[in-house]
């Protein structure tokens, strides 16, 4: 038996295949570019290396493509084919691999959540539980999953770094602001790469609206993730988040077409950037020109994808936003499992929740917004379901906000916007939004104080 560099048994014909492994690891755990290509090293070393083969196979299913489908479950059968002297450890995660190619996202987390009881130093078992509670919505998994672990993790080694950057990316998924940047600025400030704990911090600037703090903060870490995979889109959709929110609109777009959007990639992270962006701007009335085309375009060869109702959802706004109705209503008529006894956990989503969400969507399109906020209001309380973070469903939020004042249920629109200025007092267009309610509903006096109140927020 062999030790990766997390001093973990490993099943390796040589220390090079290890080696080579652990950069592969190191990598993985950076979002560097060059992941794959370590990888190839590994299985080029040892072309029977068990884990090599089941982390391949986990990397075809972090693509999200149903193109890489096959690629997934040839590695797990190949693994399957050397699993006859392996450790239990790493039986669990060919288990793990064989339930998440089924679609079980429920039984491939709980497997490597059994791996980090007996191996919490097992940090891929910790990243991949980490991806798959947060694309389940499992805010408090996210949290308590590192919790159980974290005791094993000195501050000073690479690893202890990462772990410490997961922490506080689901910190701040819980609420817990605070102790999720401290946590994250001690992640980078150990390990200037770790992408995930910039973007942590991200997070916390975003909901708690410190716009300016959070442009400063990217700005001054951006040598540490620019070079990083496409998360580093994700991270400059942040950068133009908070620009969009100080209404600098130019820079938005700037960012835009130069950075997230820049190399017109088929990935769902990013398709998902470029459409939550594109909507806010045009819901905020700014000419978005033709950017929706090619978005759609992209959309409309994954109708049928149905592997991330987060993703789908996102390609649903696509087509609708670029008038593509029939291909809309096409992506609807796919959906239609009605989640009983179905052992893939986002066709459950989708029955549950995705799929009258993306009727809403549809209905919205087509200026139906009494219909659309009909189906939406009895799920938006189980829209977490559909995983991303809360940044990034507040996409949903914003669209039901939108649907009440366009069908002018002005009441119901000022309630959404109490609700949402009391979550995000700092939040510029709510409090706009809530002067539109509220002059809509006669009462100009409350209006013309929650203008103000937004003057003095994009002052300040
Ligand atoms: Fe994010």
């Amino acid at each position: 038996m062999h030790q990766d560099c997390f001093g973990l048994p490993m099943t390796a014909a040589s220390h090079e295949a290890v080696d080579h492994y652990d950069e592969t690891l190191r990598a993985f755990l950076g979002y560097r570019r060059d992941t794959g290509a370590h990888l190839k090293s590994a299985l080029g070393a040892d072309p029977d290396l068990f884990m090599g083969h089941c982390l391949r196979g986990y990397f075809f299913k972090l693509f999200t493509l149903p193109t890489l489908e096959h690629k997934a479950r040839e590695s797990a059968e190949k693994a399957r084919k050397l699993s006859k002297m392996i450790s239990a450890r790493e039986c669990e995660h060919l288990e793990a691999l064989e339930a998440w190619c089924a679609g079980d996202m429920i039984e491939c987390t709980e497997r490597w959540e059994r791996i980090l009881i007996e191996h919490p130093r097992d940090i891929l078992a910790l990243r991949l539980a980490h991806y798959c509670h947060f694309y389940m919505g499992h805010s408090f998994a996210m949290r308590t999953s590192i919790a159980r672990v974290l005791p094993y993790w000195a501050a000073n080694e690479l690893g202890g770094g990462f772990v410490r950057g997961m922490y506080a990316f689901a910190l701040e998924e819980n609420g817990d602001y605070g102790a999720a940047r401290d946590t994250g600025e001690e992640a980078v400030a150990l390990n200037p790469g770790d992408a995930w704990a910039v973007h942590a911090v991200a997070h916390v600037h975003e909901t708690q609206g410190n716009r300016r703090d959070g442009i400063s903060w990217l700005k001054r870490t951006e040598a540490g993730w620019k070079g990083c995979n496409n998360l580093a889109y994700h991270i400059w959709w942040h950068r133009a988040l908070f620009h969009f929110e100080l209404a600098e609109h130019d820079e938005v777009f700037h960012l835009y077409d130069a950075r997230f959007r820049a190399d017109v990639s088929e990935d769902y992270l990013d398709i998902s950037n470029a459409v939550a962006m594109l909507w806010r701007l045009e819901n905020n009335d700014i000419d978005v020109g033709r950017r929706w085309a090619e978005l759609a375009d992209k959309a409309e060869a994954r109708i049928s994808d149905h592997l991330l109702v987060f993703a789908d959802l996102h390609f649903a706004i696509a087509l609708g936003a670029d008038k593509r109705l029939a291909a809309l209503d096409e992506m609807i008529e796919t959906m239609h499992s009605n989640g009983d006894g179905v052992r893939n956990t986002q066709e459950k989503v989708l029955a549950q929740v995705g799929a009258i969400l993306t009727k809403a969507i549809r209905a919205y399109y087509l200026g139906e917004y009494v219909f659309a906020l009909r189906l939406m209001r009895p799920i938006m309380s189980r829209v977490c379901a559909v995983g991303g973070s809360h940044a990034q469903r507040d996409l949903f939020t914003q669209l039901q906000i939108s649907a009440a004042l366009k069908a002018k249920k002005y009441p119901f629109a000022r309630a959404l916007l109490h609700e949402r200025t009391n979550l995000r007092p700092n939040d510029i267009r709510a409090w706009k939004l809530l002067a539109e309610a509220l002059d809509g509903e006669g009462r100009g006096r409350e209006a013309e104080e929650a203008r103000q109140h937004a003057e003095a927020l994009l002052a300040a």
